[in-house]
This record gives structure tokens, C-alpha cells and sequence, in this order.
């Protein structure tokens, strides 16, 4: 992939309204495609808002399933590869379906950031299991915002506190967290296939939180290897590895900021001033009024 030139590198999408959310056209050019998906029942949707800790799952899963069975799979083929994002029609690589139709293995481990009322009907209709990540407002903002300043299929996200108050309107790609975060967790009501994460969990303790995985998928991974796991997992190792760290797809600029950034819980308070958070904290209560989902900023 190294060498291939973005064809658009330096101009940056428009974002538009396409069926109630903001987006851009790299996840609305293979609409059609995406809709009419066959997903099959022992297919595991990964599903998140931007930046809640997305690859950090892929890879955990990717290890429980196929870590022993294909190593080679872990030394040549990047993150995005294996698990492929459904809803992406990037020029540099085939489309999120193309990719995983073709996926030989067996789960198929598929990443969106769809939200709940766009997931392609098949994932319901085959009841396949759906791994949902979630991380506190604040943070994902503030990685959402850098994750903006260095990717040129996203759009300009403007100095921090413009970032923010489109943050909080709800004017980025894929919608607004809110919305999000409250979808897949209402959606647990009616549909039980759901294992919902949290990213603060996560950082708190990876170990359980594999271990919790485990208990979802039905997996009696040995523990031996789930500490094996728990440990390559781990925000250093994951930043040297470059089938992880996103160094080899040419979308990003890892000069403005790198893909695996800080990987905390509560760097927040580093972009916050006191009034932009006391703002925020208003404005959440209001928004998260109707819902009995709690978040962490602190572990
Ligand atoms: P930061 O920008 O706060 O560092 P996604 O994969 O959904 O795009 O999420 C990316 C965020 O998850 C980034 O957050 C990244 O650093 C963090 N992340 C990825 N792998 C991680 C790991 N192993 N441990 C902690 N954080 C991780």
C-alpha cells in the first residue's frame, strides 16, 4: 500500500445530510451495496461511534478467533483488512462489502460505525452477534478531533472549539454521539445479541474485559493465551505493530497526529477549558436525560 498516492489527499470531502445524519460520500457511494448486505448468521458486527476504541476490539477479536489458527494473518495483512469496514468505498482499497464477501474466514468479523437505525437489516434478521463499543463524550471528542486534523477522507475539523460546538450539534460524520451511543443501547431491549463495551472498562482492566468478550462469543480460550492476548492488545504494542497502527493506509497523516494517540481516559481535561466544560455538561444533561446509560470520564 506504501507509495500509493490518495488520489484526493489534499482536498477534503463535503459532509452532507444522507438519511437523517451528517456524512460524507466514502461511506455513501456503495449505498445500495451496503443495504442489500447478506450477512450470515455467525458473522460479528463491531459496531461503534467513531472513535471509541474500534481496532482496539478488532484486534482482540481477530487474536480469539484466528490468532493460533492463522499467525500468518497477524504479520501481513493490516487491521483494515481483516476487518473490514462495511460501509467504506475508499479509492485505494476495495470496497467494505467487496472486502467482506471475500472474507474466507470464518466468524467474519465486519466493523461499522453505522448507526443503529442504518445497519444493514440482515445483521437483525440472521441474529448475529454485535460487539458495541462505547467511550465518554468528552474523550471521543477530543479524539475525534485529531483523528479529523490528520484524515483526509474526513472533513476540516477547524480549531478545537469550533470542533466542539459541531460536537455537541451533532454535525459529524456519522451523526451525533448522543444519538449513537443511546441507539444500540436501547436496541439491547428488543434485540439480546448485543454485547455492550465500554471503553473505560477497557483501559480499567483489558483482562477482564477479554474475558467478558469471551463469555459473549462462547469461546473457552485457555487463559494462558487470553493473557497472551490481553498483552498484545496493549496501546504500546499495538502502536509498534504496523498491521495496527494504520501506517500503511495512505489516508492518513500521522506528521499532524498519529492514529494510536494517547489511548487515556481523561485527556479531556488537557482541550476543556473550564467554560467549554461547564457548557458541555449542561447541554449532556439535557441530551442524556431520557436514558439510564452511564459513563466514566475518570478511571
Ligand atoms: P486516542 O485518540 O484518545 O488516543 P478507533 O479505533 O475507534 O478509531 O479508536 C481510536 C482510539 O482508540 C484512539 O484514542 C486510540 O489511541 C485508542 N486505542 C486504540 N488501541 C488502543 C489500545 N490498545 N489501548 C488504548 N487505547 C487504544
Amino acid at each position: 500500500m506504501e507509495g500509493i498516492d490518495f488520489p484526493s489527499m489534499h482536498s477534503r470531502p463535503e459532509m452532507f445530510e444522507f438519511e437523517g445524519i451528517p456524512m460524507v460520500h466514502y461511506f455513501t457511494d456503495n449505498w445500495e451495496n451496503i443495504q442489500n448486505f447478506k450477512a450470515r448468521p455467525d458473522d460479528i458486527l463491531i459496531a461503534t461511534y467513531p472513535k471509541a476504541g474500534t481496532t482496539w476490539v478488532s484486534y482482540m477479536l481477530d487474536l480469539l478467533y484466528f490468532g493460533n489458527t492463522a499467525p500468518e494473518r497477524q504479520t501481513s495483512l493490516p487491521i483494515y483488512m481483516r476487518v473490514p469496514f462495511l460501509e467504506s468505498a475508499f479509492p485505494v482499497i476495495p470496497t467494505g462489502v467487496e472486502l467482506a464477501d471475500n472474507l474466507p474466514t470464518t466468524p467474519r468479523l465486519i466493523k461499522t460505525h453505522l448507526p443503529v437505525q442504518l445497519v444493514p437489516k440482515s445483521f437483525w434478521e440472521q441474529n448475529c452477534r454485535v460487539v458495541y463499543i462505547a467511550r465518554n463524550a468528552k474523550d471521543n471528542a477530543v479524539s475525534y478531533f485529531h483523528f479529523d486534523r490528520m484524515n483526509y477522507v474526513q472533513p476540516e475539523p477547524g480549531d478545537w472549539s469550533t470542533f466542539l460546538k459541531n460536537y455537541m450539534d451533532g454535525k459529524n460524520v456519522f451523526g451525533p454521539w448522543y444519538d449513537h451511543v443511546c441507539g444500540y443501547w436501547e436496541k439491547k431491549n428488543a434485540y439480546s445479541n448485543i454485547h455492550y463495551m465500554f471503553f473505560e472498562d477497557m483501559v480499567e482492566d483489558t483482562g477482564r474485559e477479554v474475558e467478558r468478550l469471551c463469555s459473549f462469543l462462547g469461546l473457552s480460550t485457555p487463559s494462558e493465551e487470553k493473557e497472551r492476548i490481553t498483552k498484545s492488545v496493549h496501546f504500546d504494542s499495538m502502536k509498534q505493530n504496523n498491521m495496527t497502527n494504520y501506517s500503511s493506509l495512505p489516508v492518513m497523516d500521522f506528521k499532524i497526529s498519529p492514529f494510536m494517540r494517547k489511548g487515556k481516559v481523561g485527556d479531556w481535561r488537557n482541550h476543556f477549558t473550564v467554560a467549554q466544560n461547564e457548557q458541555f455538561d449542561e447541554h449532556y444533561k439535557e441530551k442524556m436525560k431520557n436514558t439510564t446509560l452511564q459513563f466514566r470520564t475518570e478511571v
